[in-house]
């Protein structure tokens, strides 16, 4: 989910990047690198603790500029004020229980603290500590009132922590937190909208076995189901992704997955999932037909069926349409939304499929020559069950996604 160097579409902006002490501290240096390759200017701010953990010397040497720690330094130029006046963006990572304190104190005893205090940007924090360090009501009440006051303070991830143990507490990985952070720039603080939802959500494209060595497959990466499930776990909802085939993707924080491959094992994963969710997004791109026999072994070419070059397919259930069929049957009462992949006519088509599916919200995108499919960026319509349309304009899949949850929230608060 890293920007690759060439996605530079911005000028550059000055991004600093906050690190505190703890053992995610390396993790910074990666950071660092996703900003400075994108084009951004990056200024490091560590605290003085987390130079226990990465040398001043390394990030100065990664971002090209002076790395101090207080408030002392550098006073000729009023450091401690203009570094937060001036920055475009502020992400902390990782945010220790003990600096996530400091800012929700109002405390400015250490130059990042001090930036933070100044700063109007948006400010992103990246949560990296113990389980028990996390859960704890007093880091809680700092998490809920840094969001309170429109800081972004992201999940983190489970798993590994410093030790042997492992749990809620783990940093998120540098390409997960500088995707937030871009969205953030672009779409705004997250808020915990969502709290309270569950969200079930299919993404990749699932593969229909012909023997035990070929399938039918499709081109989908799963880019844009993964983005609008880490948008929703952001947002506070509870997630389940049912996953196709996808490309190697970070998994949301605190998201459920479960693999799947045909569409008949996608179908009964989501009918599972959906009987108590709020919301099901069919994003994945499912495998419309399957051939009407899976060959045990190998198929030969030139065999006396020639059963290769007459493939026989047969249908596979409509996932989306079933859903529907199963809340009209009252199993369900959640919100649906499909995706529609069309190469002409988005508009007309994608007005037409979300009829004929009997859904209550379509993204409608591109595909045409490729589009779409594994890149990093996507754009479209979204077309709701009164035919009313909205653009969704050009932008990494994140920001698509922050979008689509836009109008899927407006839209389920319309209907209570
Ligand atoms: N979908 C589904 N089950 C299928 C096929 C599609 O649930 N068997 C869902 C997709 O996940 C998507 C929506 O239906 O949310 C539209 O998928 P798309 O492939 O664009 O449409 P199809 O119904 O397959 O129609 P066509 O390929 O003919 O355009």
């Amino acid at each position: 989910m890293s920007l690759e160097p060439n996605e530079n579409t911005h000028a550059p902006r000055k991004v600093v990047i906050g690190v505190a002490g703890g053992i995610a501290a390396y993790k910074a240096c990666h950071l660092v690198r996703e900003f400075t390759e994108a084009g951004d200017e990056v200024r490091v701010v560590p605290t003085p603790a987390a130079l226990n953990f990465v040398g001043a010397a390394t990030f100065e040497a990664l971002s090209g500029q002076p790395v101090d720690t207080g408030v002392f330094s550098r006073v000729d130029e009023v450091q401690h004020v203009r570094v937060g006046k001036e920055a475009d963006l502020i992400v902390i990572a990782p945010a220790t229980a003990d600096t996530i304190a400091r800012i929700a104190a109002g405390r400015a005893d250490d130059l990042l603290t001090a930036t933070v205090l100044v700063a109007t940007c948006p400010v992103v924090l990246a949560p990296a500590m113990h389980t028990e360090m996390w859960e704890n009501p007093a880091t809680q009440d700092n998490v809920a009132t840094l969001r309170r006051r429109g800081l972004t303070v992201l999940e983190p991830a489970r798993g590994r922590l410093t030790g042997t143990d492992s749990g809620a507490g783990r940093m998120l990985e540098a390409g997960q937190i500088a995707e937030m952070a871009r969205t953030v720039l672009e779409a705004g603080a997250y808020t915990r909208s969502l709290e309270g939802i569950k969200v079930v959500i299919s993404a990749g494209g699932t593969q229909e076995n012909i023997d035990p060595v070929r399938f039918i497959g499709n081109r989908s990466s799963g880019r844009q189901g993964f983005a609008l499930a880490d948008i929703a776990a952001h947002r506070g909802a509870q997630v389940t992704i049912v996953a196709g085939d996808t490309d190697a993707l970070d998994t949301p924080p605190g998201a459920e997955i479960i693999k799947v491959r045909s569409t008949r094992e996608m179908k009964e994963a989501v009918d599972t999932a959906a009987v108590d969710a709020d919301i099901v997004i069919m994003a994945a791109a499912v495998a419309d037909y399957r051939p009407e026999n899976e060959a045990g072994s190998k198929l030969k070419k030139g065999q006396a069926d020639d059963a290769l070059s007459t493939l026989r397919l047969v249908e596979n259930p409509d996932i989306l349409k079933g859903l529907v069929d199963k809340r009209n049957a009252g199993e369900t009462s959640a919100a649906i939304v499909g995706f529609a992949a069309e190469t002409d006519n988005l508009l007309e088509y994608g007005k037409a499929k979300l009829k004929s599916k009997g859904a209550d919200m379509l993204m409608v995108n591109s595909v045409a020559g490729g589009a779409v499919f594994g890149e990093t960026r996507n754009s479209g319509w979204l077309i709701g069950r009164g035919g009313e349309t909205q653009e969704i304009a050009d932008g990494p899949k994140h920001v698509v996604a922050a979008r689509i949850w836009d109008a899927i929230e407006e839209m389920t608060e319309n209907r209570q």
